[in-house]
């Protein structure tokens, strides 16, 4: 190959190459396009071998054209390169964008169950006249469940409520708790007064279910003991209690009961919030009853070794799910029990 016709391949080839590089429509175009005019068997090869065999003087000029050209080839390269890699990450993030002008779907936030906020709210209640939160296990003795709150095995109260007991190897003695009380005497047992304990709990009876009555249902027991309490701040007490709770205008009253474990014993009914006090199919007789309560019998105090000469105390057992029902006015305590979305979703208190 003569000087001529290697400058005249290297200037096709300047041609040739631009006009390849322009049209690569993406990366491996352009790396086809690179080694078809750069590359070892390319005629700009051939061009560039042929320069040993020319005269200097050719050997010159037709070197700094095969420079000239190469150095246009490779940063025309480069720039088509850079080129298509901007493309191709915009359409990337076309490709990964998110529409956010549609409204989202929000996830479906949990809330209390209604049990929950109303036993916060009376636990609530009673911490802020200064008792403080006890507990105790479902599973009882019937030492703690009857016999040290003054219920002796033969004791007729033991037919007022139908209990369950349990079959556990070597034991008669054991049963779900049929009320809160038994937290009483756990809780006298371990420290003396004064006393002044709220306890919320889970308790069993083998009940048939109505609009008022559940065979599981949850109470919260209160207990003060401390020398020179009385009826009167009993009823103080509960009287407070239910204004917080009920709001001023809530009647409520207190009427004379028997609990083995007290005395005198009293319950504290609500004027119906259904029928307003005129008797209907859920409460009756125009009221629903949500507690029993009386002065600490003097055989529970002796049973965990306080001085009933000395101390007083009174006590009483709310039932959550009676004092729930005017709240929110709940018909039936059943719905508090069938987990239906649409019924618990109605009430506030996010989880
Ligand atoms: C008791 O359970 C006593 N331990 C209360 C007590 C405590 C009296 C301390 C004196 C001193 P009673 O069985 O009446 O009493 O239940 C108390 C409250 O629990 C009732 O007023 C009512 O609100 C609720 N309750 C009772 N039985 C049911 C039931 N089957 N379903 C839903 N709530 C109930």
């Amino acid at each position: 190959m003569d000087a001529q016709e290697a400058t005249h391949i290297l200037e096709e080839e300047r041609t040739r190459g631009l006009a390849m590089i322009a049209e690569a429509r993406d990366a491996d175009a352009l790396r086809a396009a690179e080694v078809a005019v750069l590359g070892r068997k390319s005629r700009y090869a051939d061009a560039q071998r042929s320069l040993a065999t020319l005269p200097p003087e050719d050997r010159k000029t037709v070197g700094k054209l095969a420079n000239e050209v190469r150095s246009a080839l490779e940063s025309e390269l480069e720039r088509r390169r850079e080129e298509l890699s901007r493309a191709d990450e915009e359409r990337l993030l076309e490709a990964d964008a998110v529409d956010v002008t549609l409204p989202g779907r929000r996830p479906r936030t949990g809330s209390l169950h209604p049990l929950t906020i109303v036993e916060q709210r009376i636990v609530d209640i009673f911490t802020r006249m200064g008792y403080r939160v006890a507990e105790g296990p479902e599973v009882e003795t019937d030492w703690y469940n009857f016999q040290a709150l003054n219920i002796p095995p033969d004791h007729p109260a033991r037919t007022m409520k139908d209990s369950l007991f349990l079959e556990v190897a070597g034991r008669s003695d054991v049963l779900l708790r049929t009320e809160t009380s038994a937290i009483q005497i756990r809780t006298m047992e371990k420290q003396q007064p004064p006393v002044y304990v709220v306890a919320p709990g889970r308790v069993f009876r083998r009940e048939s279910a109505d609009a008022t009555h559940s065979s599981v249902f949850h109470q919260v027991e209160g207990l003060a003991v401390d020398e020179g309490l009385s009826f009167a701040h009993l009823k103080g007490t509960l009287e407070a209690f239910a204004k917080a709770m009920f709001g001023p205008e809530q009647r409520i009253r207190l009427v004379p009961s028997y609990f083995p474990f007290v005395e005198p014993g009293a319950q504290v009914d609500v004027s119906c919030f259904i029928c307003g006090g005129a008797g209907c199919r859920v409460c009756g007789n125009g009221w629903i009853e949500i507690l029993g309560a009386g002065m600490v019998h003097p055989a529970v105090l002796e049973n965990v070794g306080y001085d009933p000469e000395r101390y007083t105390g009174f006590a009483f057992g709310l039932g959550i799910d009676r004092t729930a029902m005017p709240v929110y006015g709940i018909t039936d305590i059943r719905l508090l029990y069938e987990s239906d979305v649409r019924f618990l979703e109605q009430f506030g208190g996010v989880a």
